[in-house]
């Protein structure tokens, strides 16, 4: 058997054909719509709008959203083994609640397709049985405002029964008032019972009028909306005591947990200068920091290897890409968030053959449950 290490993205995305169809039905936002090329007379192009206050333009799609072998001719030019494939933003937060539960429970047994029927790795890692797949999935639940909490549940078990969906994907919003909702705890409770990971990941960032009125594109709700968001978020489910609650719930932060591993120290001074909020809360912030899961979607090792996540290690870090968002201007390079992301983690200081492989690898194939 081979010894090969694996390389695992566990950031990567789809627009399931199913969604997809749905988005290009709807006239407003969130929408996939066709226009013409400007500049190239008789050529039509697909444009996705999504955001909040986006440029109508929105931004350019294609089949590498939602084709599969698209995802797996990415995943061989860069040497990526195993995808943990999920749904992108902003999933089914804009539905009504019977809309969410039903397109949920398709788009899960749409994905568990998606993955189910991937081809089997070549050769596996060392120790690891033989038949580990291309492609596993994060499923959705219907979390929407007025939703039955009974339904999410009964999603959960949806989920736990397909063999190739690991974990679930959400954004913020939870049923309309975000992820402290104390409605919200049978779920995180479920979500721990079957040993599923939550892929915590932004859509809305923060409010547009923080941005100004200069045109910077997508630069500032990406670049800081959405790592703020999440960073807002799970520091909401802190203060609320979920992570006390749930101490076996397996969290994983998209882009690295934002801002939180820089301001963990100043939250746990705030926290100690409020006795009320101090009083509900089992441990010091900084302790639940390590409770966390984080992918390495930082593109810097100065940023991976910095205060708390240095502090962590390596063995709470996964690698990811956010494919198939920011590809390359030019058609046929390499992918900069696939070499951004593996030189980052490459050059932490301090990091050794083992700890590399464990980032790009071998943590997934244990936090999800892979091999
Ligand atoms: N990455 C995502 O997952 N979604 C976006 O909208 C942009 C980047
Ligand atoms: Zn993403």
């Amino acid at each position: 058997m081979s010894t090969r290490k694996l390389l695992v993205d566990v950031h990567t995305h789809v627009y399931l054909p199913r969604y997809a169809s749905f988005l290009r039905a709807r006239a407003v936002a969130p929408k996939i719509f066709s226009r013409p090329v400007p500049g190239e007379p008789g050529a039509r192009e697909d444009r996705l709008v999504i955001l909040d206050n986006e440029p109508s333009g929105g931004r350019p799609i294609g089949p590498q959203y939602w084709d599969r072998p698209e995802k797996l001719a990415f995943m061989d030019k860069h040497g990526i083994d195993v995808s943990v494939v999920s749904s992108a933003n902003p999933w089914l937060d804009f539905l009504s609640a019977p809309e969410a539960n039903t397109l949920a429970k398709e788009l899960n047994d749409d994905l568990e397709g998606f993955c189910s029927s991937s081809p089997e790795l070549d050769s596996a890692p060392s120790g690891s049985g033989p038949s580990i797949k291309r492609l596993y999935g994060l499923g959705l639940l219907p979390l929407v405002p007025e939703a039955s909490p009974s339904d999410v549940l009964k999603t959960i078990t949806q989920i736990s029964s397909l063999p190739h969906l690991k974990g679930v994907i959400m954004g913020t919003q939870g049923l309309g008032r975000g992820l402290d909702d104390e409605e919200l705890e049978p779920v995180w409770g479920e979500i721990e019972r079957n040993g599923l990971v939550v892929f915590l990941h932004p859509h809305y960032g923060v409010p547009s009028s923080m941005w100004g009125e200069r045109d910077n594109g997508h630069v500032l709700p990406l670049a800081l909306g959405f790592p703020f968001e999440t960073t807002i978020a799970i520091t909401r489910m802190i203060l609320a005591g979920v992570l006390d609650k749930f101490p076996s719930l397996k969290i994983m932060l998209a882009h690295s947990g934002g801002a939180l591993p820089a301001l963990s120290s100043r939250l746990a001074s705030c926290i100690d200068h409020d006795p009320v909020v101090a009083s509900r809360l089992k441990h010091n912030a900084r302790y639940y920091l390590g409770q966390l899961y984080f992918d390495a979607v930082a593109y810097g090792s100065e940023e991976l290897g910095f205060g708390k996540l240095r502090a962590l290690g390596s063995s709470r870090m996964l690698f990811g890409t956010d494919h198939p968002f920011f590809p390359p201007l030019k058609g046929t390079d390499k992918w900069r968030s696939v070499t951004e992301n593996l030189a980052a983690i490459n050059g932490v200081a301090g990091w050794g053959d083992k700890e590399r492989e464990a980032v790009c690898g071998g943590n997934a194939l244990r936090i999800f449950n892979l091999a």
